[in-house]
């Protein structure tokens, strides 16, 4: 017995069934139907399988499945769209474009070697790829070319890392699936904001440890930075030794808040309530704001006194018309917590000026805060 999903198909040419691990990152079933593609296989017609669910297992040369895939995705944006009555008709519409543009295109697969080594011409070598996000392969198996690229676009991320600028220009290295300071508006608002202690401080869901090694740089002697995912904590581990800040950091896999007590608490929770689509999405998703509605009930119980809680949070969900003001405002309320101080930014990423992205009026609008809590 495997613990890993299986793909079978077969190669009609030679009379043959094969089988071999299948890979997918958001827990996508392995495909009923698969087919053998190659170099011949036209767009139009790869495409009309994707979209029919027939998955296509590549053959050809792995360049040529990457234009393949090009081809693919814009006649997935050719798709006529509805119009949207409402941000949020708008908002479900764009989830569900998503996910179905999503499935579509992750009918292309590539064979994977037990290695990683990719068995076409003109593969490249994703094996430190594969490894950062799956661990060493132990056996062949089968992925989506999308995810694939995914995974090779990360690999160069952690590679390059990612400028902070309020960390005197010092770089993150983001890991595979774990959310990457690259608009890092909030991090100047946690940069600014005057410090209630310098004693002690607990960070909730550290992803790449970047609010925790922000606080370090600024003088808190100790920090307690939590998370609960695995992937989130090594990689927290590595940047702040990167920056040798180890020893000011203690790092705990936990739900929420470590034990006791601290002068300053922070946390950036997901923004939007709502379901997330794959594991990785699960930084920027969070179903019924589970973690927001977690980090604020709990807060009173693990401040000092006179101690200050730190929310960081987007309004897009308000411009989206998934969460209003006023839900927020009484989840402070009915937490024991007044808001003692807000800082605002606004957002500066590209899709905030593209008028034609369909969520664009409540990303122009979007403000990002530094909510100052403190109990009643
Ligand atoms: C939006 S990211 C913020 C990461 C980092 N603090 C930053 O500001 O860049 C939210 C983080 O919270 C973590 N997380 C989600 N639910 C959690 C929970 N219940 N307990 C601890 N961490 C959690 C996620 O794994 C993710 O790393």
């Amino acid at each position: 017995m495997t613990d890993f999903p299986i793909l079978t198909w077969t190669d009609p040419a030679a009379g043959t069934t094969h089988t071999a691990r299948w890979r997918s990152e958001a827990g996508n079933p392995p495909p009923k139907r698969v087919t053998i593609a190659d170099d011949r296989t036209t767009a139009d017609a790869a495409y009309r399988q994707a979209c029919e669910g027939i998955a296509l297992l590549w053959r050809g040369d792995f360049q040529n499945a990457r234009q393949l895939l090009q081809a693919m995705s814009r006649r997935a944006d050719r798709k006529p769209r509805k119009a949207a009555t409402s941000p949020l008709d708008a908002f479900n519409l764009h989830r569900q474009a998503q996910s179905q543009r999503a499935r579509t295109l992750g009918m292309l697969l590539i064979p994977l070697q037990a290695d990683y080594s990719i068995d076409l011409r003109r593969a490249p070598d994703v094996h430190e790829a594969c490894s950062e996000a799956y661990g060493e392969g132990e056996e062949p198996s089968v992925v989506s070319l999308r995810e694939l690229l995914g995974l090779i676009g990360a690999h160069e991320w952690r590679k390059k890392g990612v400028e902070i600028p309020a960390l005197d220009g010092e770089r993150i290295h983001p890991h595979y699936g774990v959310f990457s300071p690259v608009r890092g508006e909030y991090v100047d608002l946690v940069a600014k904001a005057p410090l209630p202690s310098q004693a002690l401080a607990f960070d909730i869901g550290t992803g790449t440890g970047v609010l925790a090694a922000l606080l370090a740089k600024r003088g808190v002697k100790r920090i307690v930075a939590t998370d609960q995912d695995l992937r989130a904590l090594a990689c927290a581990r590595e940047n702040l030794s990167r920056l040798g800040l180890q020893s000011q950091v203690e790092l705990r896999e936990a739900d929420l808040f470590p034990e006791g007590r601290a002068p300053l608490v922070i946390c950036n929770p997901p923004w939007l309530p709502a379901r997330p689509s794959s594991p990785i999405e699960r930084a920027v998703y969070d179903p019924d704001s589970r973690m927001l509605r977690g980090f604020l009930d709990g807060l009173a119980a693990h401040l000092e006194p006179n101690g200050e809680g730190w929310l960081i949070m987007s309004d897009f969900a308000e411009h989206l018309g998934l969460r209003s003001r006023d839900a927020l405002l009484a989840m402070i309320e009915a937490a024991g917590l007044r808001v003692a101080g807000r800082d605002d930014i606004k957002p500066k990423h590209p899709k905030a000026s593209d008028a034609s992205d369909p969520l664009y009026q409540a990303r122009v609008a979007e403000v990002t805060s530094l909510w100052r809590l403190k109990v009643k």
